[in-house]
């Protein structure tokens, strides 16, 4: 199957799976992956480490300057800040619970969004998020959005953390997950919602093999090949 020069985006509640799925993407059709929540993680891990928050309070101002000397990028095995890699940190719990307040802010979402723009002039990329195809890649030729049941989602998410050494308890999970949903969804800049265009995936019942010949489906009727 030839797969056209497109940018698929994938948008969807937090736990979905979508970083998975993309992976696989980009994987069986030679895309580049692209994790934009990867890139909010870092500016919390960065706001927290320079101080910048204090419990529920945020110095904004601070925040936005400092974001000029932030030098958040994707390498060769994921995120780093300069030469440091930050994965393991931007998976953490603290940063999770972190994370949405941080991407409420108009600041960090045009910071974000200028770093991802820049991957879009070469096709054949796949982004995950929550407002790639409604507002990143308005224009991106294909768009899904991934729900499932939030119990499934809170499961998978504690057993990815766990097999990464970090010990956490499902209802833990659950409740930084629907807190997530809630804020990501009802925030006033760019909220998580489906674009008009997309098509969407509840994977509850799915593994990742039956996900894949969904899409190939789809990509086949649409693009015609
Ligand atoms: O996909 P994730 O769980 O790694 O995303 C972390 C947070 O980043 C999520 O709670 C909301 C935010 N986010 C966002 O607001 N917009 C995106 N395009 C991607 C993530």
């Amino acid at each position: 199957m030839h797969i056209p020069d497109i940018i698929i985006a994938i948008d969807g509640y937090s736990s979905t799976g979508k970083s998975s799925f993309a992976k696989i993407i980009a994987n069986e059709f030679g895309f580049l992956y692209l994790d934009s929540g990867a890139l909010y993680r870092g500016v919390t891990l960065f706001a927290i480490e320079g101080g910048y928050i204090d419990g529920e309070t945020i110095d904004i101002p601070a925040l936005d300057k400092a974001l000029d000397t932030l030098d958040l990028h994707f390498g060769e095995d994921g995120t780093y800040i300069g030469e440091r890699s930050i994965e393991k940190e931007i998976r953490s719990m603290e940063v999770a619970g972190k994370v949405s307040p941080i991407a409420t802010l108009s600041q960090v979402r045009d910071f974000v969004n200028r770093k991802l723009r820049e991957f879009g002039d070469a096709k054949r990329v796949v982004m995950d998020g929550r407002d790639i195809g409604t507002t990143v890649f308005p224009d991106a030729e294909l768009k899904i959005f991934m729900t499932a049941d939030p119990l499934v989602r809170a499961e998978r998410r504690a057993d990815e953390m766990r097999a990464k050494g970090i010990e956490v308890r499902v209802e833990d999970v659950l409740a930084n997950l629907q807190e997530r949903d809630y804020i990501d969804s009802h925030r006033d800049v760019s909220p998580l919602a489906k674009a008009d265009d997309a098509i969407v995936l509840d994977n509850s019942h799915m593994n990742m093999q039956q996900q894949l010949e969904w899409l190939k489906g789809i990509i086949a009727d649409k693009f015609d090949c």
